[in-house]
């Protein structure tokens, strides 16, 4: 039996460092996911049906982030989100930034007409990305287009799980089985790896690879906005997120009042019951959560605050780049005691 230890990121804090960092805009957050795909910002919504369509995707990229376009739409209804999605570019006069598709592993139609419609960068998604299928798609995407797309692939937890993607052809991993907030796959299999020690794992496999330029998502479990400089710190390029984005006007779906007058909206795992029997899926085991969340108003009010605090959070260990902060960022690991003295706390008499 092999037996292993994992942390997550409410078991560590950013040891803070000396800094000679003025002002907290002398702090660049700029990232690339693809050698050819780069960001300002390093947060990406998540492809879920209730985060990124044309709306979310397109304010992503306005700030200088990116979202990433889920898959459980058809054909046309993708070819509609993608002339939308570049239409907006066009009203509002901005450098057209192409929008990463979604693919699963038997999606070779929809793989296609992305790619007839101009799309060079897929995001292959499947729940166990350390699979022989996903190492099938990859090669015979590979195969066809050669160099021409570029590949994010997942998701994987573990060093062997992120080297097998790499050494199959994809360009950027997704890291992150299980974390996630509307995630049951821990509960209901048992399976999963501590989100923080998962990216440190594939982070190891990326730069042990030095013949290519190699890129890693961090997918899952960011339940503060702390934990986003603590999955960079770690080794990821940018992080992706779907409950951070949960409730905000740019997402799927309406806005409805709950009985308390309260402005909600719809989240849900991709693999919950309520997800899977809207597009058909069956025989698939129930992995994840439909709740509400509280409506957030726009995702332009909140890509502002996420970027303050991770300015504020690099600062700490005197970093004006993330590569940066990764070669600087000493971890402590705490005991639950010291995670409630990090939250707001009262003194007791
Ligand atoms: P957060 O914590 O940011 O996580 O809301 C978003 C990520 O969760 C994953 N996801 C799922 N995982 N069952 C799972 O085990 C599901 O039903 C499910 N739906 C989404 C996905 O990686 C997403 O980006």
């Amino acid at each position: 039996m092999h037996f292993e230890e994992g942390l997550t990121f409410d078991d560590v804090l950013i040891i803070p460092q000396y800094s000679d960092i003025e002002h907290r805009s002398d702090v660049s957050l700029a990232t690339k996911i693809f050698s050819n795909y780069s960001l300002e910002l390093p947060f990406v919504s998540a492809n879920m049906d209730t985060v990124t369509e044309y709306q979310m995707a397109f304010a992503m990229a306005q700030h200088g982030a990116c979202g990433i376009l889920h898959r459980y739409m058809s054909i046309e209804e993708m070819l509609t989100e993608l002339e939308n999605y570049k239409e907006l570019f066009v009203e509002h006069k901005l450098d057209y930034q192409s929008l990463i598709v979604s693919l699963g592993v038997q999606d070779e139609a929809r793989l296609e007409a992305a790619y007839g419609a101009g799309i060079r960068h897929f995001c292959i998604d499947v729940a166990h990305g350390h699979h022989a299928l996903v190492k099938k798609k990859i090669q015979a995407i590979r195969d066809k287009y050669k160099n021409e797309v570029h590949i994010m692939a997942g998701n994987v937890a573990s060093y062997e799980g992120a080297k097998a993607l790499y050494d199959w052809g994809a360009d950027c991993i997704k890291v992150g089985i299980g974390p996630g907030s509307v995630c049951t796959t821990r509960i209901k299999t048992g399976a999963g790896y501590p989100q923080l020690s998962a990216i440190i794992n594939a982070a190891k496999a990326k730069n042990e690879i030095k013949n290519k330029e190699l890129f890693l998502v961090a997918d899952g479990g960011i339940k503060y906005y702390g934990d986003i400089t603590k999955a960079l710190a770690a080794g990821a390029d940018a992080v992706m997120m779907g409950s951070i984005f949960a409730g905000c006007k740019e997402t799927p779906g309406i806005v409805w009042r709950n009985e308390n007058e309260e402005m909600t909206k719809s989240f849900r795992g991709m693999a919950s019951a309520a997800a899977q029997s809207e597009f058909g899926i069956e025989n698939i085991n129930e992995e994840g959560i439909a709740l509400t969340v509280k409506y957030k108003g726009s995702v332009r009010h909140i890509l502002p605050r996420m970027a303050k605090g991770l300015r504020s959070g690099l600062s700490y260990s005197g970093a004006k780049t993330i590569r940066e902060l990764q070669e600087k960022v000493r971890f402590v690991k705490i005991t639950s005691a010291s995670f409630q003295e990090s939250k707001p706390h009262k003194a007791s008499r």
